[in-house]
């Protein structure tokens, strides 16, 4: 094809990108075509709490066959309790694992794969934070946090994408940050852990693309402040303009997005303007903006989670 050709069937492909962007954003989920998961074999980390726990009985209420993994065993027991609690007849595994140690992911992986076999949803969920200035922070907790939060990424995906661009059939859905797209004083590892996420996904992305295997897609999740303990103490300077989400309104939308083969999803929406902000704005204003917001002491009060 020449080139005059090619750039004119490009023009026709990203008109209709466009159209069904607008489609996705505009028509409500209902309407749209969701695939049928059931069956599937839904993996969630970070399982016994949070998300990742309203996840799971997402998953199961989807007719997925439901692993988790978590390093808290009593939490990661109870998830796999509700999930029986209200999806009688839910098949449900689960595995106690500390995603910080690269050996034990694998090795675990390799055990699900013996019980149960091919894995074809994974969502990398679980993340932990120090919350703590840049030089105020442990060498032993940066590490950990880039462990956790995305280094075991790298490992869940090496040990079940090959099986999914095998079957030409799976998903790949990263829980980053809206601190993955910026940074914020207070939480450095943190936003270089979801910074590195967020890259991951995007890579996988295309990296899944070229090898033209369509089947397989891959979603990446940046919500703004959730109120599940996490970030406790975190403060707004502007709650009422900046509402912290509520968890099963997360997880719905984080369901609804992978149903629908969204590859990205920021929440609350009004982060999409502040992201063309950042990227058209001198960083200076954007700077003060920020400032002003009071992002700068955000984190002044922060506890994070307390353990139950
Ligand atoms: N809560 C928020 O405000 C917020 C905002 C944006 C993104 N996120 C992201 O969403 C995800 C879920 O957050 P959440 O608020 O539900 O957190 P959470 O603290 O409620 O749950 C995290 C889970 O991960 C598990 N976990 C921690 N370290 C682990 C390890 N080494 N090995 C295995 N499991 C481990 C914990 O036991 C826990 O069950 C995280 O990746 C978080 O960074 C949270």
């Amino acid at each position: 094809m020449g080139l005059l050709a090619e750039v004119v069937a490009l023009l026709w492909r990203v008109v209709w990108l466009w159209l069904v962007a607008i489609y996705r954003a505009v028509v409500p989920i209902s309407f749209q075509r969701r695939k049928d998961v059931t069956g599937w074999v839904a993996l969630v980390t970070g399982s016994g709490s949070g998300i990742g726990r309203l996840l799971a009985v997402r998953l199961a209420r989807l007719g997925c066959r439901v692993v988790l993994w978590d390093v808290n065993q009593q939490a990661n027991e109870e998830t796999a309790d509700m999930l029986r609690v209200h999806h009688p007849g839910a098949q449900v595994w689960t595995y106690t694992v500390d995603l910080s140690r690269r050996e034990q992911v694998y090795a675990t992986a390799k055990q699900v794969k013996d019980d149960i076999g091919v894995v074809d949803i994974v969502i990398n969920n679980a993340g932990i934070i120090a919350g703590t200035d840049f030089l105020n922070t442990a060498d032993e907790l940066s590490l950990k946090t880039m462990q956790v939060n995305v280094m075991s990424h790298f490992w869940t995906v090496r040990s079940f994408l090959p099986g999914m661009l095998q079957r030409d059939q799976g998903h790949i859905v990263t829980v980053a940050s809206s601190a993955g797209l910026m940074g914020v004083p207070g939480m450095t590892d943190y936003c270089v852990s979801k910074f590195s996420a967020v890259g991951l996904a995007d890579c996988l992305r295309l990296e899944i693309a070229k090898q033209k295997k369509f089947g397989v897609k891959t979603t990446v999740v940046c919500p703004g402040f959730i109120d599940t303990g996490m970030f406790q103490g975190f403060k707004y300077r502007f709650p009422k303009l900046m509402k912290d989400l509520k968890p099963p309104y997360v997880a719905d939308k984080i369901v609804e997005a992978f149903l629908t083969d969204q590859p990205m999803l920021c929440l609350p929406r009004s982060f999409y303007v502040l992201l063309i902000l950042k990227g058209i704005l001198p960083v200076s204003v954007f700077d003060a903006l920020s400032d002003f917001s009071g992002i700068f002491n955000a984190m002044d009060g922060f506890v994070g989670r307390k353990e139950d």
